[in-house]
């Protein structure tokens, strides 16, 4: 139905891997991405750990998938690296570091080694590294990213320079989307907040809800969770989420106003509050309109870009 010369090459139906979202994307997620055509990756975020990824792998199941980390997670949590490529994963994204020493050690097991980049300078530094994915992310999207550049103009810089096939972040969650990114000569699109409210997803109620209600304009670039939680990002990797009582205030705080306690923001991550704990999100989030399996999401986007792209 609609396909590239890399979603080819690595047997998928359609041109779509789920981004590797860290309390979204688990192992149902993935499986079902999969099941639909795509290649469905796992994403630890800021909490995975060795168990939390072995508990997403047995909801996997046998199906292919990939697994994404995030590169100061894989250095805290020993054994992390090595149990993801113990799972034998076909793709392994790293995001949000500097280091490619993994890169090697990744392609010696047989695994794609795939990482986000943001502009022109870090597609080569990733390229030197020999990476063999590049994900050209906008600031757009959703989650954790440098506020650098917006897709069409990073794509359109990444494409002219890359030897390596490039994947389209940010932002893609139509069908316009889809086509306009694969007209440009993406190999394919990398969907997060498109798919982060899909039944399959690890997402909690509120959280979803949340996502539901908003529309595009109600996200905002932001350090606030991180720094109150003391999380080590590095500060060139702010996050998208949805602008909530949180981060408003924190924008814009009133004089001498003193800044929220990270035990306030910690009772409401787990309490699933979503009008103070974090939501990632793109400006890609005023499209999404119920909850429906990924399945459906992805039929959706790839039946109307391909209808786009006839004409
Ligand atoms: C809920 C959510 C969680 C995310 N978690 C991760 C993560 O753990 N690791 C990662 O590499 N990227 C993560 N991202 C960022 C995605 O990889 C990707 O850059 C982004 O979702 C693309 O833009 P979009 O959300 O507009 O589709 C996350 C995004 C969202 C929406």
């Amino acid at each position: 139905m609609l396909a590239t010369p890399w979603s080819r090459s690595l047997g998928l139906r359609v041109p779509v891997v789920n981004a590797p979202m860290g309390g979204a994307a688990g192992g149902r997620l993935a499986a079902a991405v999969t099941a639909a055509g795509g290649l469905g990756m796992i994403g630890m975020g800021s909490a995975g750990s060795v168990a939390a990824l072995e508990r997403e792998l047995a909801l996997a199941g046998d199906t292919v998938f990939g697994i994404g980390l995030v590169d100061w997670v894989r250095q805290r949590e020993s054994g992390l690296l090595d149990a993801a490529i113990a799972a034998r994963p076909r793709a392994l994204s790293i995001s949000f570091g500097s280091d490619f020493s993994w890169v090697p050690v990744v392609q010696d097991a047989g695994i794609l080694a795939i990482t986000q980049v943001y502009d022109v300078p870090g597609a080569h530094r990733a390229q030197e590294a020999g990476i063999d994915v590049l994900v050209a992310r906008g600031c757009e999207g959703g989650g954790h990213g440098a506020d650098r550049l917006a897709l069409l103009p990073l794509l359109d810089a990444v494409l002219d320079t890359a030897t390596v096939p490039v994947l389209a972040a940010g932002g893609i969650g139509s069908g316009r989307t889809l086509a306009a990114v694969l007209a440009a000569g993406a190999a394919g699109a990398w969907l997060g907040t498109s798919l982060a409210a899909a039944e399959e997803s690890l997402l909690p109620e509120n959280a979803r809800r949340a996502m539901l209600a908003a529309d595009s304009t109600h996200t905002v670039v932001t350090t606030a969770f991180d720094e109150t939680l003391d999380l080590p990002w590095p500060p060139i990797y702010p996050a998208r989420v949805l602008r909530n009582d949180f981060t408003d205030p924190w924008s814009s705080p009133e004089p001498d106003e003193a800044r929220p306690d990270a035990d306030l923001l910690r009772t409401a991550i787990a309490a699933d509050d979503a009008t103070i704990a974090p939501v990632d999100a793109g400006q890609g989030v005023g499209l999404i309109t119920h909850i429906e399996p990924a399945a459906a999401i992805v039929d959706r986007l790839c039946r109307n870009a391909a209808t786009l792209l006839r004409r």
